[in-house]
């Protein structure tokens, strides 16, 4: 799979160098996919995730979220929204979504309205690119152009969403390694962490990083004022409470922007994956990135657009690959 896809883009390269026509942006997709086939789909999508919103202003974050953990687990293909069905084991089941993962019903309303609008066009893999756009936008943070024609899996992987899904008590190491597996470099690691500028973390995701005494990463957090961290420890106890939920950014909750870099260089990340950014990186070079982030929002919103564009044509199905599901809980029959 690897070696296919690197051949591909090395054709892709070498077309493109002689001809100077083609524009590689990392797969098939295009911006005006549904100009003609379905005019209407973004205003559509951009009006549910508003009201969406505006019931439930965490669902913004669990909007961008849910597009991640399509995207981690077997590529942008809504993978993640299939239900368990004979001999399909749901990836909603895996260890990094149970019970945590949300949105899925806004998913399947917006589904539900654009079958009525235009029947069997839209992917259930492209509302989920849309959704996650207008869900940032809305809380502040950069819209960018999303780019189109995603078709949906025949599949899930239950077994890839527990493996390719970052746990949140990753070592720099293993978040680089992950993020390379997908075609992701450091600054996308460093942009994309950014999206816990907003939504909420359960007490079991961020126990191990307020207790655990002899990890390297504590041992810098316990220096610092510790009224942070007494107040995360009355959030979650030693035991029990294990669904009670912080905030990932504490200063802004609500808002797409910047702060989540300034809380990571005070050790105050919510999640052990997010302060290693700066205790774990030797070279410096992902913590350039986050200075650089934390200094100017602007580079922040720039580098999270090309990232996001980057990790939204993450082996992508086009052409007559997939489907173009129905009911995005379900494969056609
Ligand atoms: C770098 C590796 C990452 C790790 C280890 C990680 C881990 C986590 C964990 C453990 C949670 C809390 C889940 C819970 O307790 O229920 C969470 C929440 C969240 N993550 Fe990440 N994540 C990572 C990267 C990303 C990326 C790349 C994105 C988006 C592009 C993202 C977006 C979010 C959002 C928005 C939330 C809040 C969801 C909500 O409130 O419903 N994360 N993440
Ligand atoms: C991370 O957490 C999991 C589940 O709680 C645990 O099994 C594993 O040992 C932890 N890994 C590290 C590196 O602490």
């Amino acid at each position: 799979m690897d070696y296919t896809r690197t051949l591909f883009i090395v054709l892709v390269l070498i077309f493109h160098g002689s001809t100077g026509i083609i524009s590689y942006d990392g797969s098939d997709l295009i911006l005006d996919y549904y100009r003609e086939r379905c005019p209407l789909v973004e205003e559509i999508v951009k009006r549910q995730v508003e009201i969406a919103v505006l019931r439930d202003p965490r669902m913004a974050a669990s909007l961008l979220r849910l597009h991640f953990h399509d995207c981690f687990v077997l590529g942008c293909d809504a993978s993640v929204l299939l239900d368990n069905n004979g001999d399909m084991v749901s990836e909603k089941q895996a260890g990094p979504n149970l019970n945590s993962l949300r949105g899925f019903e806004v998913i399947d309303k917006i589904k539900y309205i654009l079958e009525e609008t235009c029947p069997n066009t839209v992917s259930c893999a492209d509302i989920l690119a849309i959704a996650a756009r207008d869900a940032v936008s809305l809380r502040g943070g950069p819209r960018w152009n999303v780019y189109l024609g995603r078709r949906d899996s025949l599949e899930a992987s239950f077994n890839g969403a527990n493996q390719f899904l970052p746990a949140p008590n990753s070592s720099l190491e293993t978040l680089i390694t992950n993020f390379q597996h997908h075609g992701l470099d450091t600054r996308d690691l460093v942009a994309l962490s950014g999206s816990h500028t907003m939504g909420k973390a359960k007490c079991l995701s961020f126990r191990q990083r307020i207790y655990d005494e002899n990890n390297e990463e504590n041992l810098y957090y316990h220096k610092r004022k510790s009224i942070f961290r007494r107040i995360l420890r009355s959030i979650c106890p030693k035991s029990g409470r294990d669904t009670a939920l912080a905030p990932l950014d504490f200063m802004t909750p609500a808002r797409f922007d910047n702060h989540y870099f300034h809380n990571i260089i005070q050790g105050q990340g919510l999640l052990q994956s997010d302060n290693v950014l700066v205790t774990q990186d030797l070279e410096g070079e992902i913590r350039k990135h986050v200075w650089t982030f934390a200094n100017n929002q602007e580079r922040f919103f720039a580098s999270f657009m090309n990232s996001m564009i980057k990790m939204g044509s993450i082996n992508v199905l086009t052409g007559d690959h997939g489907e173009i599901r129905k009911n995005c809980k379900f494969v056609n029959t």
